[in-house]
């Protein structure tokens, strides 16, 4: 059979007994708590199996244990089971229960084998873990409410009330949580979200997840449950200013940063992107601003003029992916700049002045401009300061130029007025406007003669049309006022009309002869030129031309004295005592030219006897050289020719007949008895023929000149109003009324004498004679008719021979 032996204490000891032949069996049973310390008593099995300790130790009592690990030793000496190793229940059990293990004892003498069972009783020496320590959970902010999300449980290898009890979720503002044990074991749990989450409040929420147990004490784990709230684009961008305000100069490059908008939005990340725009917006500054739509930079995009618009206004717009936008007004001031060159506009203008106009005249009107404000758009404006002309301000922006002083066009005809406008910008800007203002001429400048007086020597026998001379006057004026015409003023000379001697070609001053002159008819004359400009009124000048005629030798030497005569024989007496030296006579002869032209000399060309007499080169005396003897012929003939000292020389001769005698028969017979006394009666009745031709001539003559003068002094009366012909009237300047200075005839009368020279005694200026002579010259070259004004010289030895002394 079998029993079982109640052990007392807390565990119930069963002793079983076999009986039999060969294996006596009985069995005890222990319950002891894990962990206990080494040497612990277990059990006393003497006592619970009846058996005595002498037996135990006879028997020689060991545990035969089948499993490899033995926890439990047996002390024979007392009988007891004491621990032999610390027993963990978990690890012998895990979480099976009840835990147990079985071990025999064995006696030998006989052998007795008894079963012990002993039973670990769970302690409560595992708290609960968790798998990690943290856990990590992402949740968008808008996730809706009831939201699960579910964590991993803890694990406790304790078991019963050891094991996890609850679990404590802390704090419970946004989630709670939720247990389920599942049908299979083991736990379910789950956080739930019963508070809306707000990035924007806090962006993370740690938790702490608390497993404990039933333990004695009781134990617990934790774990950090780290939420981490994501971002929702639930805000919209707000701009940092509500109205920003900038400046920026006009004519800024393109790019200049006028200012920088910016936005904040309380989104994170992509949703707090703020970009930047500008929708609405005029045509115009759309042209001119522009945003960068990342930073809110606003820069200038094109030309700002500030003339155009002072402000703009812009709404830029930030705006985040969400859809959600603020607008930022931004509103920009332009600075002006001086960037208008400023403008003079002639508003009228007359580009001359007359020169007599009065100081103060005006020229023109100029209207000046700049666009700009302010300094830069006051303007100064002024002109050049070398010109007689100023500016005065009249309206505003309006200025005028006047002439400041009296204009003289022959000093200066134009002046060039320079406008200049400036500016009181930084730096000013300054425009010109040139103008030229001609100073018009008024004929204020008579023509104007080089020299008053205009003395020119003409040759004689100029051929007629010759042009003597030219004058010129200058005139400072110009155009009409400068254009000269010359005139001849009218004036008589030597009883003629002076334009019957000279013309002038109106235009270009040019003097001509219209005749041909003789010096020996007039010597000078003079006339007043007058030189007349077109201006109107015209204004004139004159110049007096005193043409000088020059003296040619263009007569010959004309024997006064003694008179040759065909016929009669004149003879000049020398007394046979006539000493050396004698004066026999003189030759008298005139040149009507003058000068060296009428500079004459006398030699002897022809004599009955060169050694007896000789000429006085110089004054034409004829004297003898030597002591006349009585071997002399009583006729002596003589031929003296006169020269006179013009280029080339013009000469005549004349013949003298000197009687050498003592009286005046002698002469006679001497004279007559001569060989030439057949010859002198031919003479004689040649001359009485020739002296009746003469007669007959004369009255003739007579007649027609009686008829002529009666017929010329008709026409006169009525060429004075029609006739400009070239024909002089030729007066002898000494008798003539009408001219005749003193100084001329006297020069005249001067000149005579002096050429004759011989004997000065007989130079007597007659005051009664008045008389012209009619010479028949035979010497001369052509027949000419000739008027003598030198009476005197005529007179003087003009008694036919007279043998005197
Ligand atoms: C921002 O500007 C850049 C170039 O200026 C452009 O490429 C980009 O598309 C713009 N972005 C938006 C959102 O307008
Ligand atoms: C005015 O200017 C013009 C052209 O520049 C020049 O020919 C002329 O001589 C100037 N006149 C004066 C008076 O300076
Ligand atoms: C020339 O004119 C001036 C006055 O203009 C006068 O005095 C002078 O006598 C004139 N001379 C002649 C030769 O006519």
């Amino acid at each position: 059979g079998q029993f079982y032996v109640a052990v007392h204490g807390s565990a119930l000891v069963v002793i079983l007994c076999l009986f039999s032949l060969s294996l006596v069996a009985a069995q005890a049973r222990y319950s002891i708590p894990e962990e206990q310390a080494e040497g612990s008593v277990v059990g006393n099995i003497a006592r619970d199996l009846g058996l005595a300790v002498e037996r135990l130790i006879s028997g020689k009592a060991r545990i035969i244990t089948k499993g490899s690990q033995q926890y439990v030793n047996l002390n024979r000496d007392k009988g007891t089971l004491v621990i032999k190793e610390r027993i963990d229940r978990e690890e012998l059990c895990g979480k099976t229960t009840p835990c147990s293990f079985s071990f025999e004892v064995i006696l030998e003498n006989p052998i007795q084998l008894y079963r012990v069972t002993v039973e670990v009783i769970d302690v409560n020496d595992n708290s609960p873990t968790f798998a990690k320590d943290e856990i990590n959970l992402k949740i968008v902010e808008n996730a809706a409410a009831a939201t699960r999300f579910s964590l991993v449980s803890a694990d406790d290898p304790d078991v019963g009330i050891n094991d996890i009890q609850k679990y404590i979720l802390k704090p419970l503002d946004h989630f709670k949580l939720e247990v389920q044990n599942q049908p299979g074991g083991g736990t379910f749990i789950e956080m739930v979200l019963h508070n809306p989450l707000d990035r924007e409040k806090e962006e993370t929420h740690t938790l702490v997840l608390v497993a404990s147990d039933g333990g004695e004490p009781r134990r617990s784990g934790t774990v950090r449950i780290h939420v981490t709230v994501l971002d929702a684009n639930d805000n919209a961008p707000v701009c940092s200013q509500a109205v920003y305000k900038a400046e920026v100069r006009e004519n800024s490059p393109e790019g200049t940063v006028i200012t920088t908008v910016s936005a904040n939005d309380a989104d994170k990340g992509v949703n707090g992107d703020v970009t930047f725009s500008i929708p609405h917006v005029g045509k115009e500054a759309k042209l001119l601003f522009e945003v960068n739509n990342k930073t809110g930079e606003i820069k200038v995009a094109g030309k700002l003029d500030f003339e155009k618009s002072k402000t703009y206004q812009l709404n830029v717009q930030a705006s985040d992916h969400g859809g959600y936008t603020d607008t930022c007004k931004v509103i920009i001031q332009v600075i002006d700049e001086n960037d208008n060159v400023p403008t003079v506009q002639l508003m009228s203008f007359s580009n001359s002045i007359s020169e007599d106009s009065p100081p103060g005249t005006t020229i023109a009107v100029v209207n000046v401009d700049d666009e700009d404000s302010e300094g830069n758009g006051l303007v100064r404006c002024s002109i050049n300061t070398d010109v007689p002309f100023k500016i005065e301000s009249s309206l505003t922006g309006y200025y005028t130029i006047v002439s400041d002083n009296i204009l003289d066009r022959e000093g200066v005809t134009d002046y060039n007025i320079t406008v200049t406008v400036t500016d009181q910008g930084s730096p000013p800007l300054s425009s010109r406007k040139d103008l030229n203002v001609k100073v018009s001429d008024i004929n204020d400048n008579p023509p104007q003669f080089a020299e008053s007086e205009y003395i020119m020597n003409v040759p004689e026998n100029n051929s007629p049309g010759f042009s003597v001379f030219t004058v010129n006057a200058k005139d400072a004026d110009w155009g009409q006022n400068a254009q000269i015409s010359y005139f001849l003023e009218e004036k008589e000379i030597n009883g003629v009309p002076v334009s019957t001697l000279v013309s002038i070609n109106s235009e270009s001053g040019v003097i001509h002869a219209v005749k041909s002159f003789d010096y020996e008819q007039i010597k000078w004359f003079e006339f007043n030129v007058t030189a007349r400009d077109a201006g109107s009124p015209p204004l004139s000048s004159v110049a007096t031309v005193k043409i000088m005629i020059q003296d040619q030798n263009d007569n010959p030497p004309q024997v006064l004295y003694p008179i040759q005569t065909g016929g009669s024989v004149v003879a000049e007496m020398v007394p046979r005592s006539a000493d050396v030296g004698y004066l026999v006579t003189k030759v008298v002869a005139v040149d009507v030219d003058s000068g060296q032209n009428a500079w004459l000399s006398y030699k002897l060309q022809k004599a009955t006897d060169r050694a007896l007499f000789e000429v006085g080169l110089q004054n034409g005396e004829i004297r003898t050289i030597r002591q006349v003897t009585d071997k002399d012929a009583v006729k002596q003939r003589l031929t003296v020719i006169v020269e006179d000292n013009g280029q080339p020389s013009r000469s005549a001769t004349v013949i003298v007949n000197v009687a050498v005698a003592d009286s005046f028969p002698e002469v006679l017979s001497e004279f007559t008895d001569s060989p030439h006394d057949k010859e002198y009666n031919d003479m004689l009745t040649f001359y009485l023929v020739l002296a009746l031709a003469v007669v007959s001539f004369l009255f003739i003559t007579c007649l027609v000149v009686i008829i002529s003068v009666k017929i010329y002094r008709w026409r006169q009366s009525r060429i004075l109003y029609h006739s400009n012909l070239p024909v002089i009237p030729y007066y002898p300047p000494r008798y003539s009324d009408t001219l005749g200075t003193g100084t001329l005839q006297h020069v005249y009368n001067y000149e005579v004498c002096r050429t004759t020279d011989s004997r000065k005694s007989d130079c007597k200026f007659g005051s009664d004679a008045s008389q012209n002579v009619l010479i028949m010259d035979p010497s001369s070259t052509g027949t000419m008719q000739r008027i003598q004004s030198d009476k005197n010289i005529l007179a003087q030895p003009n008694s036919p021979v007279e043998v005197s002394q």
